[in-house]
């Protein structure tokens, strides 16, 4: 049987080739979101499921040239578009890793970490922000946007949009606030245009 990792690697095969064409039309909100992680010169962030590297001319310009992005993808087709833009831009302080985020070990701590429309894919979600958890520096953020439950929209299209939405191996409805207050004391959760998405910020 097909595994969800192996259906969305095949998926962004394509879709890599189309991605930063067509996002910008329903992948609202990162400017927020990475605005949330308060982020300043010189800190270091990791961005999971960073796909294309849609958010990373944002993130340098907050954290500067001493500043480390690492951007983690399993996707070597999104990593390839990633891999483009670095060389174009000649950024010299972000590094891509090839690896799955439901459970990852790096030697390196991060001031600050975002999910940006990539926690939806992947399916241990909680494991997943378990193992960013203990990659936060004391003090540090973890911050993820996502689509949200579609609840304001009326049943109809709540139901075509999810239906839509998990066509593209992305999953709604799921109980991000349970969890996610249950590992951060301090949680913010946002929830935009009825349910359309949202931002968490948690703090360690
Ligand atoms: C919708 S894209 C988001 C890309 C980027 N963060 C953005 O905001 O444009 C989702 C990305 O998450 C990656 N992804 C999904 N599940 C993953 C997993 N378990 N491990 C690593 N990457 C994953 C996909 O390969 C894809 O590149």
């Amino acid at each position: 049987m097909i595994t969800q990792k192996e259906r969305v690697i095949k998926y962004f095969k394509f879709h890599s080739k189309i991605y930063d064409v067509s996002r910008w039309a329903f992948l609202l909100n990162r400017e927020d979101a990475i605005e949330a992680l308060k982020l300043e010169p010189g800190m270091t962030v990791l961005e999971i499921g960073c796909g294309t590297g849609l958010n990373f001319s944002s993130i340098l310009k907050r954290i500067g040239n001493n500043g480390i992005l690492i951007g983690l993808d399993y996707s070597q087709e999104m990593l390839a578009k990633s891999k483009k833009k670095i060389e174009k831009f000649k950024w010299q302080n972000v590094k891509l890793l090839c690896e799955d985020a439901e459970n990852f070990n790096l030697s390196i701590k991060f001031n600050a970490i975002l999910y940006s429309y990539s926690i939806s894919m992947v399916s241990d979600w909680e494991s997943s922000v378990m193992s960013s958890i203990n990659h936060l520096k004391e003090g540090g953020r973890l911050v993820i946007l996502d689509f949200y439950g579609f609840q304001g929209w009326g049943m109809a299209c709540e139901r075509a949009i999810t239906w839509w939405l998990n066509k593209n191996h992305v999953s709604v409805n799921r109980n991000y606030e349970e969890f996610l207050s249950s590992v951060f004391a301090n949680l913010e959760l946002k929830i935009f245009k009825l349910g359309y998405n949202f931002i968490a910020v948690g703090r360690l």
